[in-house]
């Protein structure tokens, strides 16, 4: 059975990687996750100072999701260098660096410092943090500051280069060719959607920074649709996100064409998910008749005279 997946010249083990925030550095966990069982960790964001992040309370839990407004808090890329890094040498599993900036300089700054680092494998680029004032949406909403990005980072680095998008645009896939012209080795989407909860008691919000960032379960349908529009509309693979929680979801993002998928809130609930995800597609590929996960992958059936979202490509 094979499992890996290869993004630029570098092979994950499989395809399940964990989202960026909800696994630390991936120096956390490893007392109760062998992260070595995971195609890879993507980092949380980092910038080139140390953030302290949004003002609490800045996570709540709604029905089937979670909304966050972290802002990105992070410790800072030199201090990521110098003491989260040396701790994963010993594991044997891709790390991919998210990087998160405000200006476009910043992005390459703190990308050409990751570069030289030998244990990080690849970059994601977060334009989609729906959380911060400068940056995040305010780049990831606008097509020609994603190229811009795109190009310059491109120009920087021979590593693998994935662009995160938000679903918070009208056709992600705009964005997705955008970041395919610019020579983005590939899109992971999609980062979280703006939303709101409410304190019907203290008739104020129930996060500080008023709206925040939904994920988990909720947006799974958001996800596989945004991911089904991408697919058809670039060459470059799409790694799904949004609401996996089991072996069914990824399955699910698979077959509509993501080639790899990410593991995001489920892991507050069990750090362990991406291995008990990874250990499900590789049973139902084998029960199903596929000796490659890849064969799985856009596998879906539709009737595309007929399909609202095929009339917009
Ligand atoms: C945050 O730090 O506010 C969340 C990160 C993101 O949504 O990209």
């Amino acid at each position: 059975m094979i499992e890996s997946f290869k993004i630029g010249d570098v092979e994950f083990k499989n395809r399940i990687l964990v989202a960026s925030g909800t696994f630390g550095y991936g120096d956390e966990v490893p007392d109760l996750v062998d992260i070595s069982k995971l195609g890879g960790v993507v980092t949380k964001s980092l910038s080139m100072k140390p953030r302290d992040g949004n003002p609490n309370p800045r996570i709540t839990e709604t029905a089937s999701g979670m909304l966050n407004s972290i802002g990105l808090a992070n410790i800072g890329v030199q201090k990521y260098i110098s003491d989260k890094l040396p701790v994963l040498k010993k594991y044997d599993t891709k790390i991919v660096a998210n990087i998160a900036a405000s200006s476009v300089d910043e992005y390459c700054k703190v990308l050409e410092l990751l570069d030289a680092q030998q244990r990080v494998h690849g970059f994601e680029i977060n334009v989609s943090c729906p959380n911060v004032k400068e940056g995040g949406l305010s780049f990831g909403t606008d097509v020609k500051l994603v190229s811009l990005i795109t190009k310059e980072l491109r120009q920087r680095t021979r590593k693998p280069l994935i662009i995160k998008l938000t679903p918070n645009v009208t056709h992600i896939s705009e964005f997705a060719r955008a970041c395919e012209a610019e020579g983005a080795d590939a899109v992971s989407l999609i980062n979280t959607v703006i939303g709101m909860a409410v304190n019907i008691h203290k008739r104020t919000p129930k996060i500080a920074t008023t709206t925040g960032g939904l994920s988990g379960p909720a947006i799974k349908p958001i996800a596989l649709a945004k991911v089904y529009e991408t697919v058809n509309a670039v060459k470059i693979p799409v790694i799904g996100i949004g609401g996996i929680v089991s072996w069914e979801d990824a399955v699910e993002f698979f077959i509509v064409g993501a080639s790899m998928v990410q593991i995001g809130t489920a892991n507050f609930i069990n750090p362990a998910t991406g291995i008990t995800v990874a250990e499900g597609v590789k049973k139902y590929c084998e029960n199903n008749g596929f000796d490659d996960v890849g064969r799985l992958v856009r596998t879906l059936q539709t009737n595309k005279t007929i399909s609202i979202v095929d009339s917009w490509l």
